[in-house]
């Protein structure tokens, strides 16, 4: 962002934390609780929202040299992400052009040539046949089509995009990507690198988890033992950047600016920016280092979730021990607080699944949640005679 948005930014929400006033729409949203149990709409969402578009998958840091690679479930694809020899992420999927064998087990590692376990048909890092055994009992074989799928794959802003059907045909970022694209190469997302990261399956629907990063009147409650007494209550703004959403959560020392220079304002000590990015990511941007958080609906109730810290990258040396603790201790505590998020998220599809609630309720102070479900909801292709005739009300 330039300096006049930041600026812009700044003032917004200082002036609402002096007057102690959240950001109002005109109305309340209920959301069909329906949406989270049904398991068509479930299918269409992996199929339209996740299948058709570029997933964020990894920080390019996780595959930092040639030959380096992950392997990934991406919505039903297994995904070979590696950075070729000339250092250019690409993405394969992970299954053997002979007989159909998974080509890499191991979650990560870094090689020259990945051999299949199943008849040692070998490939190379760029994903074409190096090598078949007995390769006369093959004399239909033509080594330039027998390599592995490739899949749409971009590497900006120090992340990578993989789109998980090899049908797409690659596209261009749009204009709002763009611009979200510039911002994070502003932030210096390119130059950090993976801290510490976990990864685990909730028993939650995927959309219970953006929602719950989508609105702070949560945090004084939810997080009262964690981050809670760093932020206002309830206070946030948000910018629609296209398919996704910038959110502005002001801390209480935002209040100091108010006596001091415009020079010396900088958004990133005194608010978090939240970019929630469609489909499947969210990047927490804090003052020196970042959190990335990448979601995987595996089920209508089950989403895998992995969280990294990104900080500020180290270089050959590595980090001192003194950054080392402190890395550490943050890592430690964004976890604490996400699975605060997480554990009553599990709580939240309890209820769904038992059908009881009909309507969930956005306040009128959450309006980047009613955005999120409105642009969703036009993707999808919802109207209000979807969920037994309980469309979402607005
Ligand atoms: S299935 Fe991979 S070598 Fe046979
Ligand atoms: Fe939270």
């Amino acid at each position: 962002m330039d300096r006049d948005e930041e600026l812009k930014l700044i003032t917004e929400c200082l002036e609402l934390t002096q007057a102690n006033r959240p950001v109002m729409t005109a109305e309340e949203t209920l959301v069909p609780v329906a949406k989270y149990r049904d398991q068509a709409l479930f299918e269409r969402e992996r199929r339209i929202l996740f299948r058709r578009s570029a997933n964020v998958i990894a920080h390019g840091s996780q595959i930092a040299q040639p030959g380096d690679f992950i392997t990934r479930d991406v919505v039903g694809t297994p995904v070979l992400l590696v950075r070729d020899e000339d250092r250019a992420a690409r993405a394969f999927v992970n299954v053997c052009s002979h007989r159909g064998a998974t080509v890499e087990l191991r979650e990560q590692g870094r090689c020259r040539r990945f051999v299949c376990p199943y008849h040692a048909w070998t490939y190379k890092t760029d994903g074409s046949l190096a090598n078949v055994r007995h390769r006369q009992g093959f004399p239909s074989l033509d080594g330039t089509d027998a390599g592995l799928v490739e899949l749409p794959c971009l590497e900006r802003a120090g992340f990578v995009w993989v789109c998980p059907d090899p049908g797409v045909r690659e596209s261009s970022p749009d204009m709002h990507t763009e611009v979200l694209l510039a911002e994070l190469e502003q932030i210096g997302c390119a130059q950090s690198a993976v801290f510490d990261s976990e990864t685990r399956v909730w028993k939650a629907n995927w959309k219970l988890i953006v929602d719950g990063g989508l609105e702070s009147y949560h945090f004084r409650v939810a997080h009262r033992d964690t981050i809670a007494s760093f932020f206002t209550d309830s206070i946030s703004t948000f910018q629609p950047m296209g398919d996704h959403i910038r959110t502005i959560l002001p801390r209480l020392s935002i209040v100091e600016l108010a006596e001091r220079p415009r020079s010396d304002w900088d958004i990133r000590k005194h608010a978090h920016l939240l970019y929630t990015v469609y489909p499947n990511a969210m990047i927490l941007v804090q003052e020196r280092h970042f959190e990335l958080i990448l979601l995987t609906p595996l089920a209508l109730d089950q989403t895998r979730i992995e969280i990294a810290t990104i900080v500020p990258d180290p270089g050959p040396a590595g980090h001192s021990e003194k950054d080392n603790r402190f890395w550490a201790a943050n890592h430690a505590f964004t976890k604490a607080t996400l699975t605060e998020d997480f554990e009553i998220a599990e709580q939240i599809q309890t209820g769904v699944s038992s059908g009881v609630q009909e309507f969930f309720r956005f306040a009128r102070f959450e309006g980047a949640l009613s955005q999120w479900h409105r642009r969703t909801d036009a993707k999808l292709g919802c109207d209000i005679d979807d969920f037994g005739g309980q469309g979402c009300r607005r």
